[in-house]
């Protein structure tokens, strides 16, 4: 008799959803393209705003364009008071509990809370992406015992983070660095946060409540918190001659070692050079640079082995030891992949409305058959 067992892939891998028109990865050569634009082109030239209207609009603004929605992310910064009154309850959490917690917030107070249109999800998800850094520096602050800082209109998307987390104007270079992680951060198709944030949007619930789970499902260590956890890996390891004794004792444990494997880049994350050159002249001029040689021997001596597996480093490898140098708390590096995702998230749950279909896959039951119900007094 034929086998009646459905096919499972395990952990819907290699398995097309849907069509998108998001980004393209093709992870033999490690290439990603945005709405078909290089992500080395985007890195290099672009900024995390025209990142933001080229997905949520599909094509690279013009200067009034452009112009337009720098305007309004940059008005769209304050928070409802009552989101500042949840982070103050909630300011002993960790601050992706909180960022979770207060997207909520934000979904009960948003003007457009029951409009689920494409253009109202689309207005909705420039509000939050202008709203999330400002939740994610306020609870830091006020965690820390200090007053959140007011957006400052006159700075750009990245360099207004970071002075509202430190209180003080960063130099341009930091906000190139920050520009950067934001925008190779932006997108990245059916991630795990990204698929999850559609699988709610399918159920036709609203933008705010898929931030949410999108918040929720990048928060785990083996999608956004990689970069915190390859930053302490670093400091655990102190020095480069530590490196190679240190990874073969989690691998040998059956563990893994964080910033390295990706499900689809069997090649280098083509992400992740555009962090590894800056850390390196980071690292010197903070006169740190061992934690550059700590990675970069992990990177090129201990971990080459596992290159013929198609293990290379992915986009979390280097961003944390970047966060790190610019003096950012290590709880603080998921919360920053949050902030450059919102747009990503955005444009999937906006391509999931457009053409919906609720997203429900199939588990194939294995447990035991038509059980005798036992009364619970005649159970032994
Ligand atoms: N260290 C050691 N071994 C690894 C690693 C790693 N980082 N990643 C994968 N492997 C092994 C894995 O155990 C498996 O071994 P075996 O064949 O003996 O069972 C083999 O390589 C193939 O793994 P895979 O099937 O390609 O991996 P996956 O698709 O199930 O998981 C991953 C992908 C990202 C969860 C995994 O590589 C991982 O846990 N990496 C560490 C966490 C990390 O850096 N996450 C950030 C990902 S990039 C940012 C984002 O978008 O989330």
């Amino acid at each position: 008799m034929a086998d009646q067992s459905p096919q499972i892939f395990r952990g819907l891998r290699g398995v097309y959803a849907d069509t998108t028109t998001s980004s393209f990865i093709d992870g033999e050569v490690g290439k990603l393209l945005y709405r078909g634009y290089n992500i080395h082109d985007l890195a290099e030239k672009s900024t995390f705003e025209e990142i933001v209207y080229l997905l949520l609009y599909g094509e690279l603004p013009t200067k009034p364009q452009l112009a337009e929605i720098d305007g309004t992310l940059r008005a769209s910064r304050s928070l409802p008071s009552e989101v500042i009154d949840v982070l103050k309850v909630v300011k002993d959490s960790h601050p992706m509990d909180a960022l979770r917690t207060a997207v909520s917030v934000l979904g009960c107070v948003d003007p457009e809370r029951d409009d689920n249109s494409v253009e109202a999800t689309r207005r909705k998800g420039i509000r939050i992406t202008a709203q999330v850094p400002t939740i994610v520096t306020a609870h830091h602050r006020i965690r820390s015992g200090q007053d959140p800082v007011d957006p400052d209109p006159g700075l750009n998307h990245a360099g207004n983070f970071l002075y509202m987390l430190f209180g003080e104007r960063p130099t341009e270079e930091e906000m190139k660095l920050m520009d950067v992680d934001f925008i190779i951060h932006a997108e990245h198709g059916s991630n795990a946060s990204s698929f999850a944030a559609r699988v709610a949007a399918s159920t036709v619930s609203d933008l705010h409540s898929a931030v949410v789970t999108g918040v929720g499902v990048l928060k785990g260590p083996w999608h956004g918190g990689a970069a915190e956890a390859v930053m302490k890996m670093a400091l655990d390891i102190g020095t480069p001659e530590n490196a190679e004794a240190y990874a073969r004792n989690i691998i040998d444990n059956g563990g893994r070692i964080m910033g390295f494997g990706h499900r689809v880049y069997k090649a280098e994350d083509p992400r992740a050079g555009h962090m590894r050159d800056r850390s390196e002249s980071l690292s010197r001029q903070k006169g740190q640079p061992q934690w550059f040689q700590i990675l970069s021997h992990l990177e090129r001596e201990v971990m080459r082995p596992y290159q013929a597996k198609g293990i290379y480093v992915n986009v979390d490898f280097w961003a944390g030891s970047i966060y790190y140098l610019l003096g950012i708390p290590d709880d603080l590096f998921v919360p920053i992949f949050a902030v450059g995702r919102i747009p990503g998230w955005t444009l999937q749950c906006m391509e999931q409305y457009e053409d919906n279909i609720i997203i429900r896959p199939l588990t194939e039951y294995v447990g035991p058959m038509d059980l005798e119900y036992v009364p619970i007094e005649d159970r032994g």
